[in-house]
């Protein structure tokens, strides 16, 4: 049976690859930053991200074909460390890879000697903090009209410590059952 006939393809794992995120991809990651926030970053931003921010480290998600299907951002100051940003294309969306460069971002902050992340997000996107939750962030506190388009308010997450002995038994965990979900040998 052809792959875009069979009833079963929309659940199978996609297989994708994360590497860094470098100029020539921004267009690529603009087209969805577009369909996933009400306020997008213009490419700029990301430039300067990539060109000028030292601190700053982003990743895409490639599909065997190329394609761009994901993005992440993370800044590491010492032992701090924070989710700028993190977005997969719509019509790829749950199908773990957004969780996959979650899972990347902690494992580059903790190779960078990072013991503490935090993020924030909208108080109505209930499927990202699930992702969050999912990976040990509890809302520490409000940050009341944040989003300037619609006033509403940012709960800050926060996990750590990323590097005691319980935060990395259930990151191994979690990695090992994302490893069985998407079918594949190692996560990066
Ligand atoms: C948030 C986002 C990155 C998740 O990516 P995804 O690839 O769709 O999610 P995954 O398939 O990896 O799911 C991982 C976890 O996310 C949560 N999740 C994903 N889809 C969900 C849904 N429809 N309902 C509830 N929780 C959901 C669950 O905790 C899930 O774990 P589980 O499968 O064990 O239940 C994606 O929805 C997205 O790009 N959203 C728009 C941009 C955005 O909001 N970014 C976050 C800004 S703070």
């Amino acid at each position: 049976m052809r792959a875009d006939l069979d009833p079963r393809a929309a659940d199978r794992p996609e297989h994708m690859t994360i590497e860094p995120m470098t100029s020539a991809d921004i267009r690529a990651v603009m087209q969805i930053e577009a369909l996933s926030f009400s306020t997008s970053w213009p490419s700029s931003a990301f430039a300067s991200e990539l060109n000028d921010n030292k601190l700053a480290h982003y990743f895409v998600g490639r599909l065997p074909n190329g394609v761009i299907v994901a993005y992440g951002g993370i800044w590491v100051i010492l032992e701090d460390s924070h989710v700028t940003t993190i977005a997969v294309h719509p019509d790829h969306r749950g199908k773990k890879l957004g969780e996959e460069m979650l899972v990347h971002l902690l494992r580059e902050a903790t190779d960078r000697g990072a013991s503490w992340i935090t993020l924030e997000a909208r108080e109505s996107n209930g499927i990202a903090q699930s992702l969050y939750r999912k990976y040990g962030f509890t809302t520490v506190s409000t940050r009341r009209a944040y989003y300037s388009d619609n006033g509403e308010n940012a709960v800050v997450m926060w996990a750590g410590n990323l590097r005691g002995d319980l935060y990395r038994n259930r990151l191994a965990t979690l990695e090992h059952e994302l490893r069985i979900a998407i079918g594949k040998s190692g996560v990066r």
